[in-house]
């Protein structure tokens, strides 16, 4: 059997793998090019895909023999599912393994932008400190203060524990139902988006991308915020419409930004890269060597359940297996 693997991910996965099959990776330390992918495919059993892959209908139509996408991510907006259900084609994603990696990073994105640990860096680098001073680069606080938490799944839950447990945070939620586990354990309190944003100190984006949640954030919400308040995002970019969180920033409707992702990746909205009060990184939420390592041998071990047989355990269309 033939499997097609995008971008070169780590050997641990590709290994397993190559015991196996015929596996084809992309040559280049670059993305494949939608055209690329469409040939490539073509013959292949299996596909490994990225985040940044765009995997259409018509990418899933150019191959007849397709029985497996894996996704090397947690989130999957960018594979059209139903079009791989209609076709019968399983499709998997690499939850849980990456939850703590971004939970880290985005209290690291939080507490950078807060504590202008970016600002005070380059201002340092550049010869500008000349001694200590009492109003020199004045930050937020985190400890006991509120944090608010969009889309209480796996990795919302993970940042909320650590401001709740670490930092003596209270801790507001919205999720389509209730997560009593997180109330029980840290005393957690579900609420409206609306109060969310009213009441938070930190604002953390950790829903996956759907129709619902495609500009969740947009003007009218961010003007609900606290000037003092402090936006996170390590989900994806198009839950925020960026044009109007730069607006924002300029204006300082609210007081900084920590960003992972954007809306047009890797492109950023125009003015973001000026702003001192946005501290901006290259989508590394799960970016840490064991992260990775194991989300390579889940993608690898979910190939070879679906093509001996088997149900792969991070299936997330389980309407085709019956
Ligand atoms: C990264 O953004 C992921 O979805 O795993
Ligand atoms: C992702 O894995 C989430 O549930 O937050």
């Amino acid at each position: 059997m033939k499997v097609l693997v995008t971008r070169k991910i780590p050997e641990k996965g590709l290994k397993l793998l190559q015991e196996k099959y015929t596996v084809e990776i992309n040559p280049h330390d670059r993305s494949m090019t939608r055209e690329e992918i469409m040939e490539a495919v073509k013959d292949k059993d299996a596909l490994l895909t990225m985040l940044s892959d765009p995997i259409t209908s018509d990418v899933i139509a150019a191959a007849p023999n397709l029985k497996v996408i894996t996704n090397y991510a947690v989130g999957y907006n960018n594979i059209d599912v139903k079009a791989a259900s209609g076709r019968g084609i399983m499709v998997c994603n690499t939850p849980g393994v990456l939850t703590e990696a971004t939970a880290d990073l985005a209290w690291a994105l939080l507490m950078a932008v807060s504590r202008r640990i970016v600002e005070s860096d380059k201002y340092v680098r550049e010869d500008k400190f000349v001694g200590w001073a009492p109003m020199l680069h004045l930050g937020g606080d985190f400890y006991g203060q509120t944090l608010g938490i969009i889309g209480m799944g796996r990795i919302g839950t993970s940042v909320a524990r650590r401001g709740a447990l670490g930092f003596k945070m209270k801790v507001l939620y919205t999720a389509n139902s209730p997560k009593t586990d997180a109330e029980k354990e840290f005393g957690a309190k579900k609420v409206s988006l609306e109060e969310l944003l009213k009441e938070s100190d930190y604002v953390s984006i950790n829903c996956p991308l759907t129709p619902d949640t495609r500009y969740m954030i947009g003007p009218k919400e961010l003007r609900m915020m606290k000037p003092t308040a402090y936006l996170i995002n390590t989900a994806r970019g198009p839950v925020v419409q960026e044009s109007a969180l730069v607006d924002a920033l300029k204006k300082r409707v609210i007081a900084g930004a920590g960003l992972d992702v954007f809306e047009d990746e890797p492109a950023l909205a125009p003015g973001l890269a000026e702003l001192d009060n946005a501290v901006v990184t290259a989508h590394i939420g799960s970016a840490t060597t064991r992260t990775r390592d194991r989300m390579s041998e889940m993608n690898a071990e979910d190939i070879i359940s679906a093509l001996e047989g088997r149900r792969p355990v991070n299936l997330v269309n389980p309407e085709v297996v019956r």
